[in-house]
């Protein structure tokens, strides 16, 4: 049965504090709670005896109730809560529970990875760890004593501060923390191990020294150093950007191998997947670079956007996960390249988020109803929630937005709130009303807007007319209209000047239209700059005006985008079997690689074509074929006929030493491409120069960057490279990853056939979430490979969900909806991935993740 987010009640009983007495071990570990609970007399409370939850199967050792050990008969276990009548309103409850990290391979609670044991307790962890209120509005003081073996676990960590440590003998050890913040369990957390720590300090605007550190095995210590430096930044920008400053003497980072997510923001203590801390250019990308910081200070912000101020219940997560990563995109931003970080953004936003909100797992950032919460982690949640947030920041400007903000902190500090308590916040600090605004949390699908410019020669007036449409989805077949800012302004297509400068127009009904004078020359629309708003947008501009754009618009993302759109226009002309401009194209990439008042790094991206999967979005019906036949056409004429600026391009960045800084990432970025693009036009040294830039690098992205274009290939030196790489990189997880990801996403015929071999490689593990990603998640990303015709690609992916389901359910759960994408499909394909799909759902003893993805996605 299903949760729903209108039967939310207001907790029966408060946990004010609770103490936790682990007695660690890898086998065996003993938890004693202590809870001081207290009665919630609220008159919306329900009434009834105490409920704790806990996990399947689990029972207490024993049960104490104000100092008195409870017979069996005073407590029972019922759909996995320990439940006890209590006579008084306020009572200490003392429980003890015996559980089994080593044996936790779904990775929620605690379990062990490598020869650590760590936590992990969003979104309903903490209850596989010991019995208790796992909802995020039970907000408690916590005191956490751990005792474990010297040798194996010299280091002890959890929330908050030491207050205590000491030898119990036998070669044990104990530490006590106490975290003085009042926290929901889902933040709890808490680390044994032999680790090392990166030590440094930040001193806060007020004056406090906070000691951070970064703690990973002591072989990785000389890769953390940019994960720090990522901290002290972020750290730095929440108080300069919105004021918020941290609040605990220390904050440190744990690094593990075994993560089934990015990271997690327990207050003090963010655990993190070791591939969002480990950095060295040998080792990781650029993109990895880039990720990292990202990540780092997602997790660092979510101190405030999430801790300070966390959430009433789960379908509030957008709350936290919107605004936490608008937060840490901004932050990118400010870092880097505004223009190529937006560019990226809605490159994921498109990739991830449209599909999901155009299918049969469609939902609202604020969901109504879940079976399984971990399912709704999704590109939703957290990409369009940031989307939300980024269209009241454009509506309300930098000020307003900050007042609203504000309040929203200075209301809800040391509280659980909801979506609702944002919204009203930006509305009581700007004197807004944001009626109709709350429509993008309650309505879920992609709008979208269609935009014609008219204009009658001699009048100087021009004419935009707007009409929106948002798509049915399922359990919501009528919608209203969503209001959105669009940033716009109009170009002279002869003078190339901006004859109507950009402004904000929000269009709050299904129709609109904007009437623009003193328009004396044909002028051309740019709209949705910087994707001001998350929707597809159709307009009446042809060819001509968008390689005019692609020229000449002077907000770099519309530059870019306008470029994107005249590709895609071509490519899906020629999948439909019509007439294709490919001239324009070519024109207008030669024009943007040849402009040199363009920086590299957004050339790497505006001449990259729209890949495979974004082309299937744009068509009725996906035909994977037709479209590889298509993209692939139109590359090799780009490779042949540029080749020359390619080559001069490829050579610009020559002879340059590793550097992280962003012009030197805007060399790599295009050189990579050059290279795929010189190797797409058959040019005979191709793969010769890829496997010279393979063997020349002094960074992992030229590397990598050599291996990804060989792998697509048949050449000898293709075989040469992916050898040399693994046998240099076997010992190294994250590496080996890549390594396994790289022929995933091979364009080659026989990928399918590849990956399948590659899943019996040695290397090859299921318990790692990682290598699974890395391998099956990949692949299944790699339009042309997964679709394969007879099948097999879909076969393979649904056996590894059944197997995965069996050790770790939100790591099967995830590879269930590039088969739920079934209806989109040639009628062949889509009757093959609903085969596996129904085969799947027939399966006994699925999982709550799988079974959830599963039957929506044939419902
Ligand atoms: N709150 C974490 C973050 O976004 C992610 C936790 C994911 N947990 C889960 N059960 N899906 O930073
Ligand atoms: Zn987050």
């Amino acid at each position: 049965t299903p949760t729903l987010r209108l039967d939310y009640r207001p907790p029966a009983w408060a946990v004010p504090s609770i103490r936790l007495d682990f007695d660690l071990d890898a086998a065996v570990t003993r938890v004693r709670a202590t809870l001081e609970v207290e009665k919630n007399s609220a008159e919306a409370a329900p009434r009834g005896p105490l409920a704790l939850d806990g996990a399947p199967g689990m029972k207490p050792v024993s049960v104490t109730v104000d100092g008195r050990l409870l017979d069996a008969g005073e407590w029972r276990i019922e759909d996995d809560q320990l439940l006890i009548e209590l006579t008084g309103p306020r009572h200490i409850v003392e429980t003890e529970v015996v559980i089994s990290p080593e044996k936790n391979t779904q990775l929620m609670g605690l379990y062990a990875s490598g020869g650590l044991l760590c936590t992990q307790c969003e979104a309903e962890g903490f209850r596989r760890i010991t019995f208790f209120p796992d909802r995020p509005d039970v907000l408690s003081r916590y005191t956490v004593k751990m005792t474990a073996d010297r040798a194996l676990y010299p280091v002890l960590l959890a929330n908050g501060d030491l207050i205590g440590e000491g030898e119990t003998g036998e070669g044990r050890h104990w530490a006590e923390w106490r975290d003085p913040f009042l926290k929901p369990c889902y933040l709890f957390a808490m680390v044994a191990g032999d680790l090392k720590a990166n030590r440094d300090s930040f001193t806060t605007m007020s004056g406090r020294e906070v000691q951070l550190g970064i703690w990973v095995r002591e072989a990785d210590l000389p890769r953390t150093e940019h994960a720090m430096t990522a901290l002290k930044s972020s750290m730095a920008w929440d108080e300069k950007v919105y004021g918020r400053e941290y609040d605990l003497g220390i904050f440190n980072i744990v690094a593990v191998a075994d993560f089934n997510f990015g990271a997690m923001e327990n207050k003090g203590l963010n655990i993190f997947n070791s591939r969002y801390i480990l950095a060295d250019p040998e080792t990781a990308t650029d993109a990895d670079y880039d990720a990292i910081a990202g990540v780092v200070a997602h997790e660092y912000f979510h101190n405030w956007s999430g801790n300070r101020v966390t959430c009433r219940d789960w379908f509030q997560l957008s709350l936290k996960e919107g605004f936490t990563v608008f937060r840490d995109q901004e932050f990118s931003a400010d870092q880097g390249s505004r223009a190529v970080k937006r560019i990226e953004d809605v490159r994921v936003l498109r990739a991830a988020q449209f599909p999901e909100d155009g299918g049969p797992l469609a939902h609202p950032i604020r969901p109504d109803s879940y079976l399984e919460i971990s399912n709704f982690y999704t590109a939703t949640i957290y990409n369009k929630g940031a989307e939300v947030i980024r269209m009241l920041h454009t509506m309300l400007g930098v000020e307003g937005f900050r007042r609203g903000t504000d309040l929203y902190f200075e209301r809800h500090d040391g509280t659980a709130a909801t979506c609702e308590d944002f919204v009203r916040a930006m509305e009581d600090a700007n004197g807004a009303d944001l009626t109709d605004f709350r429509r993008w949390y309650s309505q879920a699908g992609t709008p979208r807007l269609r935009a014609a410019l008219s204009h009658e020669p001699g009048t100087a007036k021009a004419r935009l007319t707007l009409e929106q449409v948002v798509p049915p989805t399922p359990g919501q077949d009528d919608k209203q209209p969503m209001p959105l800012p669009l940033r716009l302004a109009l170009f002279g297509a002869k003078s190339g000047k901006a004859i109507v400068p950009e402004r904000v127009h929000v269009l709050h009904d299904a129709e609109g239209e904007i009437l623009f004078e003193g328009v004396d020359e044909q002028p051309v629309l740019s709209i949705n700059r910087g994707f001001s708003a998350p929707v597809i947008v159709e307009t009446n501009r042809t060819a001509a005006d968008l390689a005019f754009l692609s020229g000449h618009d002077d907000d770099p993302f519309a530059r870019f985008e306008a470029m994107q759109q005249l590709m895609v226009d071509t490519l899906v002309a020629a999948i439909e079997g019509r007439e294709a401009d490919e001239e324009a194209v070519i024109a207008a990439v030669r024009e943007t690689l040849t402009d040199p008042s363009l920086d590299a790094a957004f050339v790497g991206e505006a001449v990259l074509l729209p890949n495979e999967a974004f082309l299937g979005d744009q068509l009725a019906v996906v035909d994977p074929t037709a479209i590889r036949r298509a993209r692939e056409h139109l590359r090799q004429r780009l490779g042949r006929e540029l080749e020359a600026e390619w080559r001069a391009a490829y050579a610009a960045s020559a002879g340059n030493r590793f550097e992280y800084t962003p012009s030197a990432k805007g060399l790599r970025r295009l050189r990579t491409v050059a290279l795929g693009y010189l190797d797409a036009s058959g040019a005979a040294d191709a793969a010769k120069q890829a496997l010279a830039q393979y063997e020349g690098a002094d960074n992992m992205t030229d590397r990598q960057g050599a291996l990804t274009t060989l792998a697509n290939g048949t050449s000898a030196e293709r075989e040469t490279a992916l050898a040399a790489f693994y046998d240099r990189y076997r010992n190294d997880a994250l590496v080996l990853d890549k390594w396994f990801t790289t022929q995933a996403i091979s364009m080659r015929e026989d990928t399918a056939e590849a990956v399948e071999r590659l899943a019996r490689h040695p290397d090859f593990t299921m318990t790692n979430p990682n290598r699974m990603r890395s391998l099956v998640g990949a692949f299944a990303a790699n339009q042309f490979a997964f679709h394969s015709a007879d099948g097999r690609g879909y076969r393979f992916v649904a056996d590894m969900i059944l197997k995965a389901d069996k050790l770790n359910p939100q790591s099967a759960a995830r590879l269930v909806p590039p088969l739920g994408r079934w209806r989109r499909f040639e009628p062949a394909r889509a009757a093959l991935m609903k085969a596996e799909l129904e085969r799947i759902v027939a399966t006994p003893g699925l999982s709550k993740d799988v079974f959830e993805q599963a039957s929506k996605s044939l419902a």
